[in-house]
């Protein structure tokens, strides 16, 4: 019966069918990956699915950067667990229209959220930070901390938008090269220097496992043979640019620094008062977003003993780990001026330039609206400790 025949490239194609609908082949699908489509802009509701477009959107080194943390992923994945530990507590004690303006070292935000520096958004957007700059300005004119490791000279981006700039600096030893650095951004508008103190020699070890040997932090000459050293840059010999960092870093760049001082990294009281002594103007708590020293603590845990040591003498930014308003509340309420996000806002741009940076902060400002309402506060100054409980282990 001719019709019955099985041929061999009849059985292939059943075989074929048959494995397509396998659940076992399903369940080794990438779940991110696993779209039928990419949704639009306006579809996206929450911060994490614009981390789905960026994955699908870009290519896969590109991606990896962003995610990846230090090492094992310890403080990566402490971050987010840290806000598990603070639970909002719902009150209907004020109810009204919701503010959420405020200015800390002189620039006005409309909300207490800023874009943390990161680097390299050219990798993202053919603009590069020009796109971020201009989708952050559309965003109520959310301010941007332009990173060291740019794409674009603080100039050209400044020039593309009007919202307010700070500029983010890694010392270099060579006191010229951050003179003539820090004079050209605020020669073009930069409103505070934030120096980073932390990430002094990272290495992204998932990258290790891509065999994507150059992707890494400060030590990325780990991985392709010892890195190079240079005579008399690094007297601990693991890179050219950091662990050698001084508190009296911080005096020897005031001469020629008008704006204020901020110090990223920082994650002990003890940091926290050695800045106040050293002249510093703020405190940038951040483990640069699970970047920097794998199991370090999570931002949020040690946010209150760093907000009691600092007591209220200079304004407190932080960072790492922020997804949703309600996270940004819970820092809020344990003492945080202003937030900064890193990784969100690069979701945005790397899903859809510009204007996704915009959504990406609209949804996170909505966000925190929202929860501020729930909770009963109707201004910044009424969030305090009273609307968290924190259990931290
Ligand atoms: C990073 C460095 C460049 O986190 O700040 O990738």
């Amino acid at each position: 019966m001719p019709g019955f025949e099985l041929t061999r490239r009849k059985s292939l194609h059943a075989l074929a069918g048959f494995l397509a609908g396998s659940p076992l082949l399903q369940s080794q699908l990438d779940p991110v990956r696993d779209h039928s489509r990419i949704p639009g802009l306006k579809e996206l509701l929450t911060s994490y699915e614009f981390e789905a477009v960026m994955y699908a959107k870009q290519t896969r080194p590109v991606y990896n950067y962003r995610a990846y943390g230090e090492e094992s992923e310890f403080t990566l994945r402490r971050n987010r667990q840290a806000f598990d530990w603070v639970k909002l507590v719902t009150s209907q004690t004020s109810t009204g229209n919701v503010t959420t303006s405020t200015e800390v070292f002189g620039t006005k935000m409309a909300f207490p959220i800023m874009v943390s520096p990161t680097a390299l958004h050219g990798d993202l957007d053919r603009d590069g930070e020009q796109s971020t700059h201009k989708g952050a300005e559309a965003a109520s004119n959310t301010p941007m901390i332009l990173s060291n490791n740019s794409s674009l000279a603080f100039d050209k981006v400044a020039a593309a938008a009007k919202s307010p700039m700070w500029v983010q600096l890694y010392p270099k030893l060579a006191m010229e090269a951050n003179q003539s650095y820090l004079e050209a951004a605020q020669a073009a508008g930069a409103k505070a220097v934030v120096v980073t103190i932390d990430q002094q020699a990272s290495v992204y070890e998932r990258s290790l496992h891509d065999r994507n040997l150059n992707a890494g932090g400060g030590r990325g000459g780990r991985f392709g043979g010892p890195a190079p050293v240079v005579a008399g840059t690094n007297p601990y010999r693991v890179s050219g640019n950091r662990l050698w960092y001084e508190w009296k870093f911080f005096s020897e760049i005031r001469p020629f620094v008008k704006v204020p001082i901020i110090a990223k990294g920082i994650l002990t009281p003890e940091d926290a008062k050695l800045c106040l002594e050293n002249g510093v103007d703020g405190i940038y708590v951040s483990n640069h977003g699970g970047r920097s020293l794998d199991y370090g603590p999570s931002t949020l845990e040690v946010l209150p003993e760093i907000v009691e040591a600092v007591g209220g003498k200079v304004p407190v930014l932080f960072d790492s780990g922020l997804r949703r308003g309600s996270d940004i509340l819970k820092a809020l309420a344990l003492g945080a001026n202003a937030v900064c996000l890193g990784r969100v806002p690069l979701w945005g741009l790397g899903s859809f330039g510009a204007a996704g940076v915009t959504r990406v902060l609209e949804i996170m400002q909505a966000e925190l609206v929202e929860a501020m309402k729930q909770s009963g506060c109707t201004s910044l100054e009424s969030i305090n400790r009273k609307i968290v409980l924190a259990n931290f282990p």
